[in-house]
């Protein structure tokens, strides 16, 4: 049933669970009961994604993957490398909207389906004075939790293996986001480690949630929200349900 690259990156992926568990550990033992399982959840979607990326590049891409797994374990055990350096993010205040230096407006300007955006029609979160969250960037928080944190690190913070997702999405912009996520990417650089990115176009845990995930970490990467579970958050709307039930099912 599994093909020797398969189980290549199976074993890269619990690799990363074990890493990542601790991680997740240290930093908070909320987002192991919270979210669904993670860790336990978390070879699957690895496997499935480099096997994937393999099969579909055929004879060569299935050698990259796994030696992408043999050289991407190394760099997670060692842990050599400091998780996400703290940036300080300036928003902008120009005529009442909040801008990030990417040029991101995070004002949020009309609700559709249970969700905000700005007038550009990009998903921004909407948080509270009182520091109540949107339901998607609960939900994004949830997501995050259970299909990115293993490789990301806890709260989008980054780790040995993967970049600090906070602080990614203040520079690349909504729509190279989407287009990673959904396709995945290696890294070619002068990097050492081989490192695989999954590509998630066609899972539904992620894709019906992956502006969820995006306002998540927008609102965590400007420190609209701390990092762990946001304490308050607004109701589920039906047109959420709606819209999630029929993305879910297709
Ligand atoms: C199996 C490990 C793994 C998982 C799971 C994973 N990623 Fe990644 N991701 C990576 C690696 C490794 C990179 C760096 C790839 C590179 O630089 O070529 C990366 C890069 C990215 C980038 C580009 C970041 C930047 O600064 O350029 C985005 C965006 C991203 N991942 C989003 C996600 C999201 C969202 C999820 C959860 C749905 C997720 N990833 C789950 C390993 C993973």
């Amino acid at each position: 049933m599994r093909t020797a690259s398969s189980i290549t990156a199976l074993a890269l992926g619990l690799t990363l669970a074990g890493g990542a568990a601790a991680l997740a550990q240290n930093a908070e033992g909320d987002a192991a009961t919270e979210t669904e399982a993670p860790a336990a959840e978390a070879p699957a979607p690895a496997a499935g994604g480099a096997g994937a990326a393999a099969a579909a590049s055929g004879g060569a891409g299935a050698a990259a993957a796994a030696s992408g797994g043999d050289a991407a374990a190394a760099p997670a055990a060692a842990g050599d490398t400091a998780p996400a350096e703290e940036e300080e993010v300036e928003i902008t205040e120009e005529n009442g909207k909040m801008i990030l230096p990417n040029g991101m407006d995070l004002t949020p300007d009309y609700e559709e389906n249970g969700r905000w955006y700005n007038a550009d029609g990009i998903p921004v979160p909407k948080i509270a004075e009182d520091g109540m969250v949107d339901y998607a960037t609960f939900s994004g928080y949830r997501r995050y939790h259970a299909e990115c944190h293993v490789c990301h690190g806890p709260d989008g913070e980054g780790s040995t293996y993967a970049p600090a997702l906070k602080n990614s999405v203040l520079r690349i912009d909504y729509y190279d986001y989407q287009e990673i996520v959904a396709s995945g990417k290696q890294n070619t650089g002068s990097g050492s480690a081989n490192q695989v990115m999954p590509a998630f176009g066609t899972n539904p845990n992620v894709w019906c949630y992956v502006d969820d995930i995006y306002v998540y970490l927008l609102a965590h990467g400007t420190d609209m929200i701390p990092r762990g579970r946001p304490a308050n958050k607004a109701e589920k709307s039906e047109a959420f349900a709606e819209q999630e039930d029929s993305c879910m099912s297709m």
